[in-house]
């Protein structure tokens, strides 16, 4: 293996997401006990319903027999079955019957991959074991997520664009009085001025050197063994009701080297008669204003050329932007030269 080769691999692995890695698949509404429910991330295509418990399961989403998608199947008994031939799997991806076939050898074998799933606040967050890390570290969720203190609605949206692109625009704070400017919350403040990175107990925190609390400002990335996750604050005008400024938690699902899937929780610190207020005020009328300007990030997102990067000139604001990708490509290293290093032991 040269050099070169193991770079390409690197960048690859950057490029379809690392392992090693919880992510978010879908939203718990989204996955039944009465029908399947297909995915796609890091490329896989994935099959994800509920077991009798409602416990969800996560299997590949290919029959064992001739590779139709289970996803189209039914759920008989808490297993699910192909709607080509009826072949039944398990949760573990075993054959549990092969109904058009009398004692088919093929039954009690373990045919497909299976993945370790877990349910948090309205989202279903699925592990992807990486050689160095097999078995799923905790999932470390945002301290708002873990409060009662906070309340909040998870949005999520299917951008066509890498991964990568929806984390460096998080890195990116700068954006916002721009691409934003039209906006409800985010016409304040100047528009010129330096950026600043501190390291954090976890991760790093990037604001604007001139301005605080007027736009979006700041954001801090915490970076955990199992998995990663990003949050901001939006500036509320009074008119947007009590407990000042809205908190973004951001996670991002890399879906396959073209597109990805946002996990936005949109979160306020307000309790008692403040709190239905909001949340009334939010799904009355201010969810429409933060789609809008979700909606100026995807279509910003999807119109730069995949291979942007490799042209881009950085200036100084972008030491976050730089940041991300620094992680990324660290944690990428660490993994293929694990898998490298078992693939040779192996020979
Ligand atoms: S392909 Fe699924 S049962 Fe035949
Ligand atoms: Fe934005």
């Amino acid at each position: 293996m040269t050099a070169i080769d193991k770079k390409t691999l690197i960048e690859e692995r950057v490029n379809t997401g690392l392992l090693g890695q919880w992510y978010p698949v879908a939203k718990s509404v989204e996955v039944k006990g009465t029908r399947p429910h297909g995915v796609k991330a890091l490329g896989q295509k994935l099959v994800l319903w509920r077991d009798g418990s409602g416990k969800i399961r996560c299997i590949e989403d290919f029959c064992p027999h001739r590779g139709a998608p289970l996803s189209y199947g039914e759920i008989h008994e808490g297993n699910i079955g192909c709607r080509y031939h009826g072949v039944v799997v398990d949760g573990e991806g075993v054959v549990v019957r092969v109904p058009a076939m009398p004692e088919c050898a093929l039954e009690g074998r373990k045919a497909l991959t299976s993945f370790e799933v877990t349910e948090s606040n309205d989202a279903v967050f699925v592990y992807f074991p990486s050689v160095e890390q097999p078995k799923a570290p905790e999932l470390v969720m945002p301290r708002e997520l873990r409060s009662d203190a906070w309340t909040g609605f998870l949005c999520t949206s299917v951008w066509e664009t890498n991964y990568r692109y929806a984390l460096d625009n998080l890195a990116d704070p700068m954006h916002g009085c721009y691409l934003h400017s039209e906006s409800f919350t985010l016409a304040y403040g100047s528009k010129q001025d330096l950026m600043k990175l501190d390291k954090t107990e976890h991760g790093f925190h990037i604001s604007r050197v001139g301005q605080a609390g007027e736009n979006f400002d700041w954001s801090e990335f915490e970076v955990h063994a199992g998995n990663m996750f990003c949050f901001l604050d939006i500036p509320y005008p009074p008119a947007a009701g009590p407990g000042g400024f809205m908190r973004i938690i951001g996670f991002v699902l890399p879906i396959d080297e073209r597109s990805c899937k946002v996990f936005f929780w949109r979160m306020r610190e307000v309790s008692g008669f403040a709190r239905d207020s909001w949340r009334f005020l939010y799904r009355a009328k201010l969810e429409q204003n933060h789609w809008n300007v979700l909606e100026q990030d995807r279509v910003m997102l999807e119109g730069m050329p995949d291979d942007a990067r490799k042209r881009e000139m950085l200036y100084q604001h972008d030491i976050g932007v730089s940041r991300i990708r620094q992680i990324l490509t660290r944690a990428a290293k660490s993994q293929i030269e694990a898998e490298l290093a078992r693939a040779q032991a192996a020979e």
